[in-house]
């Protein structure tokens, strides 16, 4: 059963059109359980998708649609309406209310409570895949980014219209966990933070590629542990095993080259944690045909050598994260190859683990873990992934909240 957690705050909940609007009416029912107040405002369009009976049955409030009702002026001004608020949350965000957004449009009424608006806003993007991709949308996405607003997936998957891939709004409940994370009061709240993990798989021909053992279940961890701080995580991920964390904006990529293009996109950020288990590796000529097998001949695989992201981002002159966090995975010598990693890599902090298959960390559910810092080495007890975790977020919010 949820708990109030969002008690006694009030949520001004804009309406897009879009086929995602119906997920609003369980969103508002989630976020009423929580203890919040919906008030809802419906674009046209939005009342294509949803009916304002519906929208303001479930809220217990009437739905705001006209920019230009007088008797509602004198009520309540669209200005003050948008301001006693603790968060304006835009579900679903289409492209073109996005675009609204970025270009500072306020010719309807959703609009003009967005441009009035002196609260946080949080939206939740859902349209067509190549919609999303479209290098006008990403650009109207990363000046919001700029101006503040909190941004909630889109996941990857089925889409209504039939296409697969990035565009589909979050789940309700996916909502929620941002819209807590938003208005909870943790030290985190109102950092960006960037976290890769997983492992990359480097492509041999269409069929085959190379891989590692890691899970992804310590980036994960350290994920939902920096999500539970309050803070905006965007989590970049190789083919991992474990589920991936809700409530974060996921970022799904096979290759080092795919995580490297992803990482620069979702920059600027507070912190970088680097857990990814990227290849450093890739195979030079990936062949676009499956190798066939031929009697008496082996395959020659000539490598050349990825991208160290961790190394670019941690070197970077102009929008280096003030705090950036290697991993180093070890078979021997753990504490001087981090050390020596740490100063090659030119990051802050190095997260140092024994791979050796004899912990069995690799995979399994516990992490012994050393954090180099300019201060040492300091060796922290084996526990849970989830703990370790805990701990370095912990450790990240002390860092970032003494820095500013
Ligand atoms: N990393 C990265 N990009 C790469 C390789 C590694 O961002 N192409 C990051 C990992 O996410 C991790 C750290 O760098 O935070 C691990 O470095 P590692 O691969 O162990 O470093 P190497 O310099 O390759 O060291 P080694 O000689 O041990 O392989």
């Amino acid at each position: 059963m949820s708990t109030m957690t969002l008690a006694g705050k009030r949520i001004l909940m804009v309406i897009g059109g879009g086929i995602a609007a119906y997920k609003c009416l369980d969103l508002i029912r989630r976020l009423r359980e929580r203890g919040a107040s919906v008030t809802p405002v419906m674009t046209r369009a939005a009342e294509q998708f949803v009916t304002p009976l519906s929208v303001s049955a479930l809220a217990g409030e009437e739905v705001h649609r006209d920019l230009f009702d007088l008797t509602k002026e004198a009520e309540m001004g669209h200005i003050q309406l948008s301001r006693v608020a603790d968060l304006v949350l835009v579900v679903p965000a289409t492209a073109d209310l996005m675009a609204k957004m970025a270009g500072g449009h306020a010719n309807d009424l959703a609009t003009t409570l967005l441009m009035a608006t002196d609260t946080p806003v949080m939206i939740a993007p859902a349209m067509n895949v190549r919609m999303w991709d479209h290098p006008a949308t990403q650009r109207n996405l990363s000046v919001l980014r700029g101006d503040g607003v909190t941004v909630v997936g889109p996941n990857s998957g089925d889409m209504a219209c039939g296409e697969f891939g990035p565009g589909r709004m979050s789940e309700p409940l996916e909502i929620v966990a941002a819209v807590e994370t938003a208005l909870g009061d943790g030290p985190l709240r109102g950092k960006r933070v960037l976290v890769t993990s997983g492992p990359t798989h480097e492509p041999i021909d269409p069929v085959r590629y190379i891989a590692n053992r890691s899970s992804g279940a310590q980036g994960t961890a350290i994920a939902e542990a920096l999500r539970d701080l309050g803070a905006e995580v965007v989590f970049v991920t190789g083919p991992a095993d474990v589920a991936r964390p809700s409530g974060v904006q996921v970022i799904e990529v096979q290759s080092a080259r795919d995580m490297r293009a992803a990482v620069m996109t979702a920059l600027p950020v507070d912190a970088g944690i680097f857990a990814a288990a990227v290849a450093d590796w890739r195979v030079a000529r990936e062949s676009g045909s499956k190798i066939k097998k031929e009697a008496g001949k082996l395959p020659v695989l000539e490598f050349e050598e990825n991208p160290d992201i961790l190394r670019e981002v941690s070197r970077l002159e102009v929008g280096r994260p003030a705090l950036v966090v290697g991993f180093a995975a070890e078979t021997d010598d753990v504490v001087a190859h981090a050390t020596a990693k740490r100063a090659r890599k030119g990051c802050d902090w190095i997260v140092a683990n024994d791979v050796s298959p004899a912990t069995g960390i690799m995979g399994g559910t516990e992490n012994a873990v050393v954090l180099i810092s300019e201060d040492g080495a300091e060796t922290w007890p084996r526990a849970a992934k989830a703990e370790v975790a805990r701990k370095l977020a912990d450790r990240i919010a002390a860092a970032l909240t003494s820095a500013t």
